[in-house]
């Protein structure tokens, strides 16, 4: 008897077959995150190559006091993605009497776990982790304490990872959260020149190709799907006009995917899309904020302008 399938598989499942229904074929890059594709991404982030995740703790170590003197005393932090809260870290470190932590991440265990670290080492800090997905709204908890602000934190680029609407989306939602005296902390990718854009994202020892082709994998171990993982090529290419890095699975024959009674057939040279990685100019960036309300107040960032810490306040001068 086959068991039932959970709520979660069931998205998957319809996520990936909306997916490799459309032209071109797409398949979503939140599915990258699994157990071994969280793995493969940690380790993504201590490649050479991929020069995003030091150059941004590089920023903090450097500036986070700066960023903390913006913040104000009592100020309040949600994080969006929190992950295990390296970068985190540095910013509570240097505030002056921080009243709260909201971690939101979807990943129940290992917000938990987080939360606990840290509550050991910030026993004065109200820490209440939420397990959400922070693509959909979600609800905060009151604060204990009343803050002086409140500040939402989204460090790692991931909001390059949105198209331009959604991440419009996303901010606004940020905006909100943050209410009338705060704003928004942006991690951000700069654009910059292809080699090391391509670099970054089709490193030579080959991990971000185990990254991309363990979607694959888990359409095979978690779907059931037939699908020949090794006969497909990892892409990585920098469309300079959208300023994008765009990520494909490409298929070195005919040949097809099978799932759930569907037969997704392949040419030679197709393409998968699995994941856009949006780069930012400051000016870029500050446009994309501005329907939000947010306005740029500083940024930070590295001395070969790879990335930048960007601060932006909720602008209460435009409100009636
Ligand atoms: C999570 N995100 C910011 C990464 C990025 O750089 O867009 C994901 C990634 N994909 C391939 N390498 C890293």
């Amino acid at each position: 008897m086959t068991e039932p399938m959970s709520p979660a598989h069931a998205t998957f499942m319809r996520d990936v077959i909306a997916g490799l229904q459309r032209t071109p074929k797409t398949l979503p890059c939140k599915y990258f995150y699994d157990e071994r594709g969280s793995a493969l991404f940690d380790e993504i982030c201590e490649l050479d190559a991929y020069y995003p995740t030091r150059t941004e703790l590089a920023i903090m170590e450097r500036h986070a006091p700066a960023l903390a003197q913006h913040l104000g005393p009592r100020a309040r932090i949600v994080e969006f993605g929190s992950g295990s809260s390296v970068k985190t870290q540095l910013l509570l470190d240097a505030l002056v009497d921080p009243v709260g932590y909201v971690p939101v991440d979807i990943s129940r265990e290992h917000l938990l776990a987080t939360a606990e670290r840290l509550r050991e080492r910030y026993p004065q800090l109200d820490i209440q982790p939420v397990v959400a997905d922070f693509t959909k709204s979600f609800e905060i908890p009151a604060s204990p304490e009343h803050p002086a602000s409140t500040w939402v934190y989204f460090p790692g680029s991931t909001i390059g990872n949105f198209e331009h609407d959604e991440a419009r989306r996303l901010l606004a939602r940020m905006a909100s959260l943050a209410g009338r005296v705060g704003g928004i902390v942006v991690g951000v990718d700069l654009d910059k020149d292809r080699a090391t854009l391509e670099l970054a994202y089709d490193d030579p020892a080959g991990v971000t190709a185990a990254f991309n082709k363990n979607l694959l994998v888990r359409l095979r171990d978690e779907l059931g799907a037939r699908v020949d993982v090794d006969a497909f090529d990892h892409i990585a290419r920098y469309d300079a006009t959208r300023m994008r890095i765009e990520i494909f699975l490409e298929s070195r024959t005919h040949q097809s995917i099978a799932l759930a009674g569907h037969e997704f057939a392949l040419a030679p040279g197709e393409r998968i899309l699995t994941e856009y990685s949006h780069k930012y100019t400051l000016p870029a960036l500050t446009d994309l904020a501005a329907p939000a309300g947010l306005r740029l107040a500083a940024h930070w960032t590295d001395p070969d302008s790879l990335f930048a810490v960007a601060c932006f306040d909720v602008d209460t001068a435009t409100e009636d």
